[in-house]
């Protein structure tokens, strides 16, 4: 498709797929396209089920990534006071620890499920330590923050996809009710209670837009970052001689993961909606259509990336879209950084020998994250 059809109209999901580097930059920072989409989850839904996906979309709705400015600068300015720089970096030796101690627990053994031991459970204590959440309640979380995700990623959703959305969001607005609740009465050092407090210096969240915005941070934080550190673990161990360099000096973790985010990412695409009609390489895309930016097929764009087939992590140019770009470029970029340099460091430093243990490995079926269900290696012990 990038060479062939780099702005093909598909008939089936009813957009355009975009697939080169240039192009999906351009959709990205180009204010004539839209990030207002909620709509489009919807269109492909019979009438009947459309009852049922009102206060699912109502939720969505409050999201910053689906929000144009005015409305995104205000939420994003608000939660980015909160979730500052060094909130995140002071959470590294947490990381540490956590992953240390998920390895130990398996390292006896010479076997372990890099998923279902460590790239699954760790991101959801950090978050869960982030807004104070204990880990029993982080567990509940995760299954609701699942929800969320699968109804989003759905191409077109079933009733029963659109009936476990919806329980998502029932799930996450009773629990944070009252964890904002709790919060006012005794505010904390966490990401939440800073929230509250900078409604309270005037610039407003209402409840409705602090409870979105705790399940997208829940939701976006979780399985996008499980799955960074599966494929990066992947594609270390197909690559051996990369994984050799990074034994030999640690110090290239930060060069590593931004690689693997080009190389082996985790986000497919990132959709807008034109707002007038705008041509691209000579193809109309009429104004309220959706246009899909293929992210990890314009990582891998000859175009922009020298032999882009390559995992090479010295790479001088990682400039990637992993993350998207332009003013809704992720917002958790930095903790999925943290988490990913830690934890790959970590399985490369303390598992010698690592290779995959079945033959046959299963990718997820999602339109937004590609991974990995599961990951079992072997190792030395
Ligand atoms: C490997 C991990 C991650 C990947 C690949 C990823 C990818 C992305 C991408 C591609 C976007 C842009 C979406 C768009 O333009 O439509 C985005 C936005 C966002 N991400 Fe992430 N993300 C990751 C981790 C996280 C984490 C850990 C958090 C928070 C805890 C987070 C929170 C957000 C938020 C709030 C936005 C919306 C920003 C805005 O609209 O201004 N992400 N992410």
């Amino acid at each position: 498709m990038r060479t062939e059809d780099p702005v093909y109209w598909d008939p089936q999901l009813n957009v355009y797929c975009l697939t080169r580097y240039e192009d999906v930059q351009l959709i990205l920072r180009d204010p004539r396209f839209s990030a207002e989409r909620v709509d489009y989850y919807i269109s492909g839904v019979p009438a009947l089920l459309r009852q049922k996906l009102k206060r699912y979309d109502e939720f969505i709705s409050h999201w910053m990534v689906l929000a144009d400015p005015p409305r995104h600068t205000r939420l994003r300015s608000l939660v980015a006071r909160a979730f500052t720089p060094q909130v995140v970096e002071g959470l590294r030796p947490l990381v540490q620890r956590v992953a240390d101690e998920m390895i130990d627990a398996a390292s006896a053994r010479g076997r372990m499920d890099l998923i279902g031991d460590l790239a699954y459970p760790l991101p959801g204590v950090v978050i869960g330590r982030l807004l104070r959440i204990s880990p029993a309640d982080t567990e509940r979380l995760k299954g609701w923050s699942d929800a969320l995700f699968r109804l989003l990623g759905a191409p077109v959703p079933d009733e029963e996809t659109i009936e476990i959305g919806h329980q998502g969001v029932v799930g996450f607005e009773e629990f944070l009710r009252d964890l904002i609740a709790e919060r006012r009465a005794h505010p904390g050092d966490d990401v939440l209670s800073r929230l509250l407090l900078a409604e309270e210096q005037g610039s407003m969240l209402s409840d409705a837009e602090l409870i979105s915005t705790c399940a997208l941070l829940l939701a976006s934080g979780h399985e996008t970052t499980t799955h960074l550190i599966g494929n990066g673990a992947l594609a270390l161990i197909n690559n051996p001689d990369q994984m050799q360099m990074l034994r030999e000096d640690p110090r290239l973790i930060d060069r590593a993961v931004e690689e693997i985010l080009r190389y082996s990412g985790v986000g497919y695409q990132s959709s807008r909606r034109a707002r007038e009609d705008v041509e691209i390489r000579g193809v109309r895309i009429e104004a309220g259509q959706i246009a899909f930016g293929f992210l990890l097929a314009a990582n891998r764009d000859p175009d922009r990336f020298p032999d882009p087939e390559r995992m090479d992590i010295l790479r001088k140019d990682t400039r990637h879209v992993g993350f998207g770009g332009g003013i809704h470029f992720c917002l958790g970029a930095q903790l999925a950084r943290v988490q990913a340099q830690v934890v790959l460091n970590t399985i490369v430093q303390r598992l010698p020998d690592l290779a995959i243990a079945e033959p046959r490995l299963e990718w997820i079926p999602s339109f937004l994250v590609r991974g990995l269900r599961a990951l079992p290696v072997t190792f030395s012990a």
